[in-house]
C-alpha cells in the first residue's frame, strides 16, 4: 500500500489511475509519493518515507531540490503534457499585444449604458487601431516542447519565426523545421525581432535575462512576452524600456504588485496551463510517472 498526498488540487482523470494499492494522506510526513501542481514546497518538511515527487507541470522551481537529493527523493515533471494550452495562450498574447482588444473591451464595458452606444462606437473605434502580426518577426527563446508549439503555430500565422535555445541537443536540433525556425544566437534574436518570447526555465543564468544589457539591444517599439516565469525579467528594467517607448508592449501571466501598474504591460494570471486538457494530460502524466517507479523502479522525466 502507497500513501500520496496531493498538495494542489489534481484532475480525477489522473487520480483514477490509482488503484487498490493506493490511498490518499493528508500527512506529509507519512507520504510515499507527492502530487503537485504550483504549491512552493521549499519550506515544507519532506518525510522520511517519501520517494518521489511529480510535478504537474514543466516548471520545477518550487521544488527543493537539495533536499531531495540529500533524501533521495525522485522529482518528476511532466514535459509537453501542458504544452499546447500554453502555446494558445502565448498566440492570445501576441494578439492581444497588436491588437487593442483590451482597450476596446475596457471601453464598451465602460459605456455600456450610454445612449447610442452602436453610434458612439463608430466614432471611437479609430482609437483602438492596431498591427497585424503577418510578416513581422518572432523571436522565439527556448524551443523545447512549447517553444517549439509556439513556433510552429506563429508561421502559421505568417509570421517569421527566428529560435534559438543554448540547451538545446543535437538531435532536437535536426528535427526543428527550417521552413520554420530560422536558428540564430540570443543577441541577434534581440537585433532583429519585433516580438520576442520567452520559454526557458527560471535558473541563475536565465534570471533577469531581459535587463537592460538585452533590453538594450532590441530594436525600438519591441513586444515582449512572458509566459513562463515572473523572474526571467527585471522589473526596474522594463519599466525604464516602456517607459521610453523601447518597449511597445509587455504581456505577461505572472503579473506582481510593480508590474501590473505599469504602462503598457498587459497582464493575466498564470493561466498558461489551465485548461481542462492540460490539467487532466499532466495528472496522467504525473499519476503514471509515480506509479511507474514506485511499482517497477522505472524513471522516466525526472
Ligand atoms: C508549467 O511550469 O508547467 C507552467 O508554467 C504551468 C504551471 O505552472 O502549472
Amino acid at each position: 500500500m502507497y500513501r500520496i498526498k496531493t498538495l494542489n488540487k489534481i484532475s480525477g482523470i489522473g487520480l483514477k489511475e490509482l488503484d487498490e494499492n493506493y490511498r490518499f494522506t493528508e500527512e506529509l510526513s507519512e507520504a510515499d509519493a507527492v502530487l503537485v501542481r504550483s504549491a512552493d514546497m521549499k519550506s515544507l518538511e519532506l518525510g522520511d518515507n517519501l520517494l518521489a515527487i511529480a510535478r504537474a507541470g514543466a516548471g520545477v522551481n518550487n521544488i527543493p531540490f537539495d533536499k531531495c537529493a540529500e533524501q533521495g527523493i525522485v522529482v518528476f515533471n511532466t514535459p509537453g503534457a501542458n504544452a499546447n494550452a500554453v502555446k494558445e495562450l502565448v498566440i492570445a498574447g501576441l494578439l492581444l499585444a497588436a491588437r487593442d482588444i483590451v482597450g476596446g473591451i475596457n471601453w464598451v464595458q465602460a459605456n455600456k449604458d450610454a445612449e447610442g452606444l452602436s453610434k458612439l462606437v463608430e466614432k471611437e473605434k479609430g482609437n483602438f487601431a492596431g498591427n497585424e502580426i503577418e510578416g513581422k518577426k518572432l523571436g522565439v527563446i527556448g524551443l523545447g516542447a512549447i517553444g517549439v508549439l509556439v513556433a510552429n503555430a506563429a508561421k502559421r500565422l505568417g509570421m517569421e519565426v527566428y529560435g534559438c535555445d543554448p540547451y538545446i541537443s543535437v538531435e532536437h536540433a535536426w528535427s526543428l523545421s527550417r521552413d520554420v525556425i530560422h536558428v540564430k544566437t540570443v543577441e541577434e534574436i534581440y537585433r532583429t525581432c519585433d516580438y520576442i518570447t520567452v520559454h526557458v526555465p527560471l535558473m541563475d543564468a536565465t534570471k533577469h535575462m531581459i535587463n537592460v544589457y538585452s533590453l538594450g539591444l532590441m530594436k525600438d517599439g519591441v513586444v515582449i512576452l512572458n509566459f513562463s516565469r515572473d523572474a526571467l525579467v527585471n522589473d526596474e528594467d522594463i519599466e525604464k524600456a516602456l517607459a521610453s517607448g523601447k518597449v511597445k508592449k509587455y504581456v505577461t501571466d505572472f503579473p506582481n504588485e510593480k508590474t501590473a501598474n505599469m504602462k503598457g504591460v498587459i497582464a493575466i494570471p498564470h493561466l498558461g496551463a489551465s485548461t481542462e486538457e492540460s490539467e487532466d494530460n499532466c495528472a496522467v502524466m504525473a499519476v503514471k510517472e509515480v506509479v511507474d517507479y514506485l511499482e517497477k523502479g522505472s524513471i522516466k522525466n525526472s
